[in-house]
């Protein structure tokens, strides 16, 4: 497929990237236990939303932290899944269809995240993961930032520098951000609430951590 009314050439590479990989990239993160890091992740820290939230997973591939989402809230929200590659919204899509945690929820679009089709404020979280690496993180940073609310929230599981991290850009090609470059960018939008590291036995941990901030 190609991307050229939503994206650069640069962006759009890794969509018709991620179109061909991403049954690869599903199972990567399926064996790797991404998906149980971030049911335990999530019942130590509450997300910071009420009854009828919205929130936009940006570059939500296909769909683990969504579908994360769906099992830790135990209230009615409005998720808004997004992403570059059509066939890895469609493959989220399907994942939702097929849990049994509320899919009524979920709305799908192919997009570009550093060019949002939501007007200002529209969500109170954005979640992130993933995605950042594949753009200048400060026009990232700055679309995020655009369209969450006046005090809500963004969840960014930046990449960090590591060993398995390096194997990752290789096979997924994307490059990490310095992570004083991403506490720069993230602290001229938002205050950082909490920066957790994952456990080192969990895998997830080996190339990530979760940063949450409120936007100031
Ligand atoms: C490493 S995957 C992460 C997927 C998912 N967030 C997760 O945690 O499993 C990166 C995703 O970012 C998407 N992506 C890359 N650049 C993008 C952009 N400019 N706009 C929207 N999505 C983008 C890719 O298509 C891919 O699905």
């Amino acid at each position: 497929m190609e991307y050229a009314l939503t994206a650069t050439k640069t962006e759009a590479r890794a969509g018709s990237y991620y179109d061909k990989i991403w049954r690869l990239y599903d199972l990567t993160f399926k064996l790797n236990g991404y998906g149980r890091s971030l049911d335990q992740y999530f019942a130590a820290h509450p997300l910071p939303l009420s009854r009828g939230a919205r929130i936009l997973d940006a570059g939500c591939g296909t769909g683990t932290l969504t579908l994360a989402l769906l099992r830790t809230l135990r209230f009615p929200v409005s998720i808004t899944a997004l992403d570059l590659s059509a066939s890895s919204v469609e493959a989220a899509r399907k994942a939702v269809s097929q849990s049994r945690d509320r899919r009524r929820d979920v709305s799908y679009a192919q997009g570009n995240v550093l060019s949002l089709p939501f007007v200002d404020n529209s969500f109170d979280l954005v979640v992130t993961s993933g995605a950042l690496e594949y753009m200048p993180l400060e026009d990232g940073l700055n679309e995020l930032a655009r369209v969450i609310a006046p005090e809500g929230h963004l969840l960014h599981l930046p990449v960090r520098p590591s060993p398995a991290s390096l194997f990752l850009e290789i096979c997924f090609r994307f490059k990490h951000h310095p992570p004083h470059e991403v506490m720069r960018h993230t602290e001229r939008h938002f205050k950082v609430a909490d920066h957790y590291r994952f456990p080192p036995l969990q895998v997830i941990g080996w190339t990530k951590t979760a940063m949450l901030a409120q936007k100031v």
